[in-house]
């Protein structure tokens, strides 16, 4: 089987978490903090919020409407910071356009930082000092499930399609810090299928549906997949999730795939979870 399942190792890794759970005798909590009304945001922190009940992960969750000002943003974000029961927080992206995520993201206290977006652990992970904080959730994620599926990444040419803050870049200091020769592609590359036929590693993650074919990559390739695009069909629900690849085009071509949806999505759900009890449990430790 040439399918790399990301539900299935998530389902591993939430059970190792419950156990380190009891066994350490810890009660981790996150913050939640989610402005406006987007289905797609309500939609992934519903997700988060039952994922962490089921492991034993206390929720304290914030909605804000969509005009709230920066400010009172900023204000959740300290009254979590001083909350001795709030081990991580978490500020569902993207926010309203008038609020400065920056602004926002960089008053979250550094080690309950569990999504990695502070500045300063972005510059941590560039700088690969990452025993202190923790590196953004779906990169983690892509290089955990190439990990459990003992997928060599040294030495490998990994494509990378976007250079979003939130996959793209960190996930190719990821790749760096692991050895591999890392090559960034985003709208004004040119040439795209010759640079991608060059892939070991495919990691796609564009918000493109579709866009990769079987041209695009070499016998053999890896594909990560992490596009998550809703697009129309006829269907009872009248639409489809499908990735940035094109799923049936490539499978019989390629040495192994992450599914959408089943691939990256729970594995970004089971790192923010693994961030948490991890940032718990130094707490614990340092006041033992
Ligand atoms: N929006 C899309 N992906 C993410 C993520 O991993 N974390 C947060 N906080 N917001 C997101």
């Amino acid at each position: 089987m040439n399918i790399i399942d990301g539900k299935y190792v998530s389902n591993i890794i939430k059970e190792e978490l419950s156990e380190r759970i009891i066994i350490e005798n810890i009660n981790p909590g996150l913050g939640i903090i989610l402005v406006g009304n987007r289905p797609d945001s309500k939609i992934y922190v519903n997700m988060k919020k039952k994922s962490c009940s089921k492991i034993g992960i206390k929720n304290f969750d914030v909605t804000l409407p969509e005009n709230v000002s920066e400010e009172d943003v900023i204000n959740e974000v300290e009254k979590m910071n001083n909350n001795n029961e709030i081990h991580g927080i978490l500020i569902q992206l993207p926010l309203p356009k008038h609020i400065n995520e920056q602004n926002v993201l960089s008053k979250v206290l550094l080690e309950k930082d569990v999504d990695g977006f502070h500045v300063q652990n972005i510059g941590n992970l560039a700088l690969n000092r990452l025993n202190n904080c923790f590196a953004p959730c779906t990169p983690t994620g892509c290089i955990e499930l190439l990990k459990r599926y003992n997928i060599q990444i040294e030495g490998k040419n990994v494509v990378i399609l976007g250079r979003s803050n939130i996959v793209g870049m960190p996930l190719s200091f990821l790749f760096l810090h692991n050895n591999a020769t890392v090559t960034i592609c985003h709208s004004k590359t040119k040439n795209l299928k010759e640079v991608t036929q060059r892939a070991d590693i495919l990691v796609a993650a564009c918000g493109r549906p579709n866009l990769i074919t079987k041209d695009y990559i070499k016998n053999e390739c890896v594909i990560i997949d992490v596009g998550i695009n809703k697009i129309q069909c006829d269907n009872e629900k009248g639409y489809q999730i499908v990735g940035d690849v094109n799923f049936k085009d490539v499978i019989d071509k390629v040495k192994m795939i992450t599914p959408v949806p089943g691939g990256v999505g729970p594995m970004t759900i089971a790192m923010l979870l693994t961030h948490t009890v991890e940032a718990c449990s130094k707490i614990n430790n340092k006041n033992n």
